[in-house]
């Protein structure tokens, strides 16, 4: 049975603990803000609010959001299938594929190197990409809301627990979405909302 999202709050429910890694989705897992907790978190979260506020983004630019951050972020269009790969194997309870290895690899080339700012750049677009397209099929009525029906913490005695999100979307606490407000724009976009 999956838990309420007031679990969020309680610090000592953590995101899943992953282990360190040299290259690849392993490398990105122990990078990221998402995986991470304590002053790793807050550094991380700092440099993800950071590249955020300096976005400058046009919905117009393409029909794909992933496709459109991307462009944003100084990347080429064509990374969005590098990060549909890598979106497959992010999360940690997902099997880590040789395709998504590949895939993190090349992005870090595009990133300019392997360090904490590419690791932020990825998570951005990885974490953008399913759950933006999710919103965008739940506003299209294909899908039952919330985009991401789930989260999973780990409880102070070790267990592996399902947050349910329907009351709180994009998620709450410190790990809430730190892009509530341009998941929003560009799914306006893709659906014609911000036209009406
Ligand atoms: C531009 C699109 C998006 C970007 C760049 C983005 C980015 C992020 C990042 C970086 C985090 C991790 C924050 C942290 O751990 O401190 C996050 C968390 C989260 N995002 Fe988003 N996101 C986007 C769209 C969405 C959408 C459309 C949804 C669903 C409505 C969503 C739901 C969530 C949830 C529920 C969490 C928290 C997960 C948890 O606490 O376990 N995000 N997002």
């Amino acid at each position: 049975m999956a838990l309420g999202a007031e679990i969020l709050d309680d610090p000592s429910y953590v995101v899943p603990p992953v282990p360190a890694g040299a290259r690849g989705v392993a490398w990105l897992r122990s990078q990221v803000v998402r995986f991470s907790e304590g002053t790793a978190h807050r550094r991380r979260r700092a440099l993800t609010e950071r590249l955020l506020d300096e976005l400058l983004v046009n919905p117009a630019w393409h029909d794909s959001p992933t496709v459109v951050l991307a462009v944003s972020l100084g990347l080429p269009p064509a990374v969005v299938d590098d990060v549909g790969l890598v979106a497959a194997s992010y999360q940690p309870h997902l099997p880590v594929t040789a395709e998504a290895d590949e895939a993190v690899e090349r992005l870090v080339e595009q990133c300019g190197g392997r360090d904490e700012r590419t690791a932020a750049v990825i998570c951005l677009l990885v974490q953008a990409h399913d759950a933006t397209r999710a919103l965008i099929e739940v506003r299209a009525g294909n899908r039952p809301a919330p985009p991401v029906p789930v989260t999973r913490r780990v409880s102070p005695d070790g267990e592996l627990v399902e947050v349910d999100l329907t009351e709180a979307p994009f998620g709450r606490g410190r790990h809430a979405c730190p892009a509530a407000g341009l998941a929003t724009v560009l799914a306006d976009a893709a659906t014609g909302a911000g036209e009406r």
